[in-house]
């Protein structure tokens, strides 16, 4: 399932790019597991949305092919596109500065594919933003989710050894599956058609874990205390009708 990724990996040079440009989870790990749900081909325009450094865009376009808008708030698209270029996926990649919550500079219809991971959680957890997002992707093409979430909902019971690192944030942004599951059904002009906890939970996080950021060092202790008890990667699938 993620022969792109341990074959990038397997090169040191790669290595060291991967370990500088990581900003969560394994990125290119998690849109390989993510992608392998869909049929992504070179003939799809794909809207990567919060691509961040542009890990999942690099997937997208070297592995499928696929024409890629690498969509963000933090990280600025001329940041990007020297990124793009230096890795020689420019002519498949169009970097592009967006705030989700305020709205796409889109076509209806544009898109064969809404693709976003570690991302969406930080803007799509209120009933308002999946209906808003739909438009922009043609009937019968996709929107595939994949983000941190909770083996089950906390409440106000944090798991104490958990509550050194919770904060305000986490408790908007990280949910279980089925509290997902929830609040993608109110939408209308979807169906789902895959929700699922992932598989590469575990290796995308050590290999962030591995990464140069500067916030890995905190999260090496919550991943310690956390222990594989609380944590997932949450998949969501629909298809646009
Ligand atoms: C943890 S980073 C992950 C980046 C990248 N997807 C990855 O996995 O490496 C979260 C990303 O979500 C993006 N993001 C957060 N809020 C957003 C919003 N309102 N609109 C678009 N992107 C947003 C940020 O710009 C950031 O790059």
């Amino acid at each position: 399932m993620y022969t792109f990724t341990n074959q990038f990996m397997s090169r040191q040079n790669n290595l060291e790019f991967l370990k500088a440009t990581m900003m969560g989870p394994n990125a290119m790990r998690v849109a390989e597991e993510l992608a392998s749900y869909l049929n992504v081909n070179e003939n799809m325009r794909i809207l990567d949305l919060g691509c961040g450094s542009g890990l999942s865009t690099l997937l997208l376009t070297q592995k499928y092919g696929a024409t890629v808008f690498a969509a963000d708030l933090w990280i600025s698209p001329t940041e990007n596109y020297e990124r793009f270029k230096s890795i020689g996926i420019d002519d498949k990649a169009v970097p592009i500065s967006v705030d989700a919550t305020k709205g796409l500079p889109f076509a209806n219809g544009y898109f064969d594919l809404l693709f976003t991971v570690d991302a969406y959680h930080y803007f799509g957890d209120t009933p308002e933003m999946l209906p808003s997002l739909i438009p922009f992707v043609k009937k019968g093409g996709y929107i595939a989710v994949a983000i941190p979430g909770l083996k089950y909902e906390f409440g106000k019971n944090v798991p104490a050894e958990l509550q050194p690192f919770w904060n305000g944030e986490m408790e908007r942004t990280l949910h279980s599956l089925d509290w997902w599951k929830d609040l993608w059904k109110r939408a209308e002009g979807i169906e789902m058609v895959d929700s699922r906890e992932m598989a590469c939970c575990r290796q995308s996080w050590e290999e962030w874990l591995t990464a140069y950021h500067p916030i890995v060092a905190e999260d090496i202790k919550m991943m310690a205390a956390e222990g594989g008890k609380y944590f997932n990667l949450v998949q969501l699938i629909a298809k646009v009708i």
